[in-house]
């Protein structure tokens, strides 16, 4: 037994199994022990300590927030205009089992889908089938098709075997081409068009083309002069929460932070995932907690949602550490976890706000794509981001990020988004790629023993915002001051 466990016993007191297995596992300080000690009742529970803990660190039960007596938000006068443009991760549709016939379906879905993107695309030379290749006579021919598998050959030359609707075809791509230089990014399944000829049964290509997003497009703005704040990995219930400085975002809403020019336009705040930091995402995750049970790391949320002004819209999607599956897409956080009054949004969700296309993925298969790309990396999120919207596919790698392999492929980015907003990786990382703005919002959580241990270094409690009218983004940071 545990020397503070002993003692409590020692003062007459006695723990139900649930507080003794939490007092066992978890670090319990002198105060903690002496107010347990001084407890009216001799039988203590697991809420009894999990309350004291709380307590310990300092994490609001209600959020405390200053508020700015004159602040006059200019948002308040507009009624909020949004539609989410597509349902799919619900748990209503749960038709598929995950086996081998779901998982053909979903993958000549998203082939289909990619492949139709390719084939609009202006094309130099005919777009024929694999199957159709031979009938060539050796001219050139443009081929829209899937990487089964992808090898180096003794020459140095890159081969590819890939497939389409009709069938398969072997692909070489010279050493030291400009297509071999395209070719180093490519992934297995992913679908791009091979210009190039056929010679004695193999597919000479000199070029690749991405399914991508269009070049040019006008950034979207609003008449109204208003602002979206972009939020995510809050991990309420971390030891490593910051809640002194994610007060002090919600405070700076209220006017009482400064810069309430800015603070009065906003008029949405989108969290794209990990609201809170879970139980059992990872090994030996308790030593990590402030707050060892869900349902109280989703009431600190909900407390500190008191402290946001009713007029602001918040809409919130899961992350891999909130309480739904892991596998994407991902269902709405449930109302009996999370029960503050904001707009639940699947992993991922298209949200049309005040006529801005918004895709909200959380950004999990970032980690796969920075692994599985070189020149990627952790201090570069938005890049490993546009590696997605190239692709037009949210989680390319299959194996390392868990899918449900549902008919239609959630994951295909079928429309041009004007705001791609993602998080996941803890730094904020901004890019105007082609005609979107990629934001990853960063975190709200300090860094933690494993960021330290991967040489990750996070950029906590930076907000981005992004004013409609203009289309000025700014980051706020809430880092530091009083
Ligand atoms: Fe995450």
């Amino acid at each position: 037994m545990k020397s503070d466990i002993e003692a409590l016993y020692a003062k007459g007191k006695r723990l139900t199994p649930d507080a003794y297995e939490l007092a066992e596992g978890a670090e319990i300080s002198p105060s903690v022990l002496e107010r347990l000690g001084q407890s009216e009742s001799p039988i203590i529970s697991r809420e009894d300590i999990e309350r004291l803990l709380v307590a310990e660190e300092k994490i609001p039960v209600q959020a405390v927030v200053a508020r700015a007596e004159a602040f006059k938000p200019a948002a308040k006068e507009y009624s909020p205009n949004f539609r989410i443009l597509q349902r799919s991760g619900g748990a209503g549709r749960s038709a598929c089992k995950g086996n081998i016939e779901d998982f053909v379906a979903h993958f000549r879905n998203r082939f289909e889908r990619i492949a139709d993107v390719l084939k609009m695309r202006a094309s130099e030379h005919p777009i024929v089938s694999t199957a159709k290749l031979k009938d060539m006579d050796g001219a050139k021919a443009r081929i829209v098709a899937m990487v089964r598998e992808k090898r180096i050959t003794k020459k140095g030359n890159l081969l590819l075997v890939v497939e389409d609707e009709e069938g398969e075809a072997k692909v070489v791509i010279t050493r030291g081409t400009e297509g071999f230089r395209a070719s180093q990014r490519l992934l297995l399944d992913d679908v791009v068009a091979f210009d190039g000829r056929l010679s004695q049964e193999l597919f000479i290509a000199d070029s690749i083309t991405w399914p991508d997003i269009a070049l040019a497009r006008q950034q979207k703005r609003t008449e109204e002069d208003i602002a979206i704040a972009y939020l995510s990995d809050l991990h309420f219930g971390s030891k490593k929460f910051l809640e002194r400085e994610f007060s002090r975002f919600v405070s700076w809403l209220n006017g009482a932070e400064g810069n309430e020019g800015l603070a009065s336009k906003i008029k949405y705040i989108i969290i794209a995932g990990d609201v809170v930091d879970g139980i059992g995402i990872y090994p030996e995750q308790e030593k990590e907690l402030a707050v060892k049970d869900i349902y109280k790391q989703y009431e600190l949320f909900d407390a500190a949602m008191e402290g946001i002004p009713d007029y602001i819209t918040v809409m919130v999607a899961p992350g891999n550490h909130d309480a739904v599956r892991r596998a994407e897409p991902q269902p709405c956080i449930p109302e009996e976890m999370m029960k503050s009054r904001v707009v639940r949004l699947e992993n991922p969700s298209s949200v049309l706000i005040e006529g801005i296309r918004h895709l909200v993925y959380h950004g999990t298969s970032l980690d796969s794509i920075i692994s599985g790309i070189s020149g990627l990396s952790y201090s570069k999120p938005e890049e490993a981001m546009a590696e997605l919207l190239k692709r037009r596919h949210l989680s390319p790698i299959y194996g390392n990020n868990l899918i449900v392999p549902q008919p239609l492929d959630a994951m295909v980015i079928d429309e041009e988004p004007d705001i791609v907003h993602m998080g996941h990786v803890h730094k904020n990382g901004y890019m105007h790629y082609r005609g979107s703005l990629l934001v990853n919002s960063g975190t709200f959580q300090d860094r933690t023993d494993f960021q330290i241990k991967n040489g990750h270094v996070p950029t906590p409690g930076v907000v981005p915002v992004l004013e409609t009218k203009t289309g000025r983004l700014s980051q706020i940071s809430f880092i530091g001051g009083e």
